[in-house]
């Protein structure tokens, strides 16, 4: 009797067999990805993890009650097969499968498993909604975009521990059940049972055990961590991530930088296969807001943005511009090389495309001029309004040229900055500037430590409340905390932020400083931080350190648009995990064991 083909050991992957293994006698397992019945004679695309290999069911070769069974077969069914690899007959190769000139003369084969049609075709999904494809995540996982995704995940955990490891970091697991680290978000609460009323939070971020870490001497920390963060979604965030998360004791900016340019070279030169010369290049916080209108630019295309203020000081009749100055704002332009006959004076009135655009960042208009004529000067319906020799001034200032679109926006500094900032992804994006292949690497130096927050009145740290203070600024803390300068810094790439970090506070006398600075009372401090203040006070080293969201490092890899793409298991925009039906109701036992009364029903999604 034959043996059980379900019992038998595979002797080879799929995806592995080649002309070499030519009148070996196989054992393969997997899914049925296609079939085509060419009347007597069945043909088997089978899939597993390492691609596909045809199959031939013919029943010269097979007996006659499994070649009954075979007719069965349906896409998704799991079957085992063994047979001989022969070459296939020529005119029959093919050139897009890295098996395509050899076949699997099946001699047995047995069904492990049937499937129910699929919800979605796995080889035509792209207009199969995000929905769908996360509701049914294990069909979606099968596809060979999302293993190849899922497997460079897998080598990016492995990069990421063989380089730090080798570097003289240590691994260290900290906890998930803790206490309230704060990061700028809310806190996911978990109830405990054994003290009824108090609560652990999960962590925003391992930032403060990091820094415990380094009071207790391991000098060098990293950690592939998870954190949580309870916060409305944006493009690109998640409530729950992985960063990889590192510190360091005796360390300046400079010796936190080397590691992770090392890291980004090693990273993007194994998965991508691409140089990243280092080392990287640093921009100031200030030069990026100017140039670029954000602290996370793209560069990889060449438009930036100048201050033109002094040039309209005088002859300049335009009322926009005049308030705009005298109320203590700024006018911003941009040259956009050539555009003049790409943008139409459609899109430039107040309403059209462009003015939108500025609008949504909260800019009240945009001015524009075509350098046009002979010689080419710059003109607009709204030249009239200013003298030729400012007209000739700005286009001097912009270094513009004939054929060339100016681009203006007047308001307050941070206004213009952000509006002139978004203008200029769209124009790049818009325009086909942006390279794709282009890796944009930059660090952002020189953050303020603390930023004003308008709507509650208050100095928020720009960072965290941990990050250090510039020395010879801890004088102004009290007395000008917007002059204040942090040693912070971020990496940026593409536009992207894919990791902050600082040299840490590591006094506690200064710690309390910033804590007030930040509106947080010394009793409220200790009763949040007061095991960090105490830990600062028993020879804390100084120390530094840097976390880089690995996800986003992965969607840049990977040339995603989207983190969700490349975690295994994501949220929607709301929170949702559509597979598992998570977040979902508990029962009454529960929430007693808990300690929790609920205000209202559950309302369910
Ligand atoms: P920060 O809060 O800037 O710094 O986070 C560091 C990096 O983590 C990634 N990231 C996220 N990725 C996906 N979804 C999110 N919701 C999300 N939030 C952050 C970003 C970001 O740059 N403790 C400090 C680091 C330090 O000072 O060492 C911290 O967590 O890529
Ligand atoms: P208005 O006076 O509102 O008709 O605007 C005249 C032109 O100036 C239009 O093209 C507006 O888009 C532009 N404009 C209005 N406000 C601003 C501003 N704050 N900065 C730049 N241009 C503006």
């Amino acid at each position: 009797m034959e043996t059980s083909l379900a019992e038998a050991k595979r002797t080879c992957y799929c995806g592995e067999i080649r002309k070499s293994d030519m009148g070996k006698e196989v054992v393969l397992k997997g899914w049925v990805h296609s079939r085509r019945d060419h009347g007597s004679i069945l043909f088997i695309d089978l899939r597993d993890r390492t691609g596909l290999c045809q199959v031939e069911l013919d029943p010269k070769n097979i007996a006659g009650e499994y070649f009954a069974q075979a007719q069965e077969l349906r896409n998704e069914y799991v079957i085992a097969v063994s047979g001989k690899v022969v070459e296939r007959p020529r005119g029959m190769v093919n050139r897009k499968l890295a098996t395509g000139e050899v076949e699997v003369k099946a001699s047995q084969f047995e069904i492990l498993n049937t499937s129910d049609t699929l919800p979605f075709r796995l080889d035509e999904y792209a207009n199969v909604g995000e929905e769908v494809r996360l509701r049914y995540r294990y069909l979606d996982l099968r596809r060979t975009e999302m293993q190849n995704i899922i497997a460079t995940r897998s080598r990016l955990f492995q990069i990421i521990r063989n380089f730090l490891c080798d570097d003289g970091f240590i691994e260290v697991d900290t906890p998930i059940l803790t206490k309230s680290t704060p990061e700028g978000a809310r806190d996911f609460l978990v109830p405990s049972r054994l003290n009824e009323g108090m609560f652990y939070a999960l962590p925003q971020s391992p930032q403060l055990f990091k820094q415990i870490l380094m009071v207790a001497g391991y000098e060098k920390y990293f950690q592939i961590a998870r954190c949580f963060r309870d916060e409305d979604f944006r493009a690109n965030r998640q409530p729950e991530f992985t960063q990889i998360d590192i510190e360091m004791s005796f360390v300046t900016p400079d010796d936190i930088f080397s590691p992770v340019e090392r890291l980004m070279r090693r990273i993007f030169g194994e998965l991508n296969d691409v140089r990243v010369d280092i080392p990287l290049r640093r921009i100031p916080y200030a030069e990026a807001m100017l140039k670029y209108g954000t602290d996370k630019p793209d560069l990889r295309f060449g438009i930036e943005i100048q201050d033109v203020t002094d040039v309209f000081r005088s002859g300049c009749e335009f009322k926009v511009f005049n308030e705009a100055m005298e109320d203590g704002g700024v006018i911003r332009a941009m040259c956009v090389a050539d555009a003049a006959k790409w943008i139409s004076n459609t899109q430039l009135k107040p309403g059209g495309t462009l003015p939108n655009v500025v609008a949504r960042a909260g800019a009240k208009g945009l001015a524009w001029f075509k350098m046009e004529g002979e010689p080419a000067v710059p003109d607009s319906t709204i030249g009239k309004f200013f003298a030729p020799e400012t007209l000739s001034a700005l286009a001097k200032a912009l270094g513009a040229a004939a054929g060339d679109l100016i681009l203006l926006v007047a308001d307050k500094p941070k206004i213009a900055a952000v509006a002139m900032g978004q203008l200029r992804l769209w124009l790049g994006h818009e325009l086909s500037l942006i390279k794709p292949e282009a890796l944009e690497f930059a660090w952002i130096v020189d953050f303020p430590l603390f930023e004003y927050n308008e709507t509650e009145k208050r100095w928020d740290a720009a960072h965290h409340p941990f990050t250090s203070p510039v020395p010879e600024d801890i004088p102004l803390i009290e007395t000008d905390p917007g002059k204040v300068r942090a040693r912070s810094y971020d990496l940026c790439l593409n536009g992207e932020e894919l990791g902050s970090g600082s040299i840490r506070i590591h006094r506690s006398d200064i710690q309390q400083k910033v804590f007030r600075a930040l509106g947080i009372g010394d009793e409220e401090a200790e009763h949040r931080f007061g095991f960090l203040l105490e830990a600062l006070t028993y020879g804390a080293p100084p120390h530094g350190g840097i976390a880089l969201g690995l996800d986003r490092i992965m969607m840049l890899l990977m040339k995603c648009d989207s983190i969700r793409d490349v975690i295994p298991f994501p949220k929607t925009q709301t929170g949702l995990c559509l597979m598992t039906g998570a977040p979902s109701d508990v029962t009454e036992l529960q929430l007693r064991e808990a300690h929790i009364k609920l205000r209202h029903e559950p309302r369910k999604h």
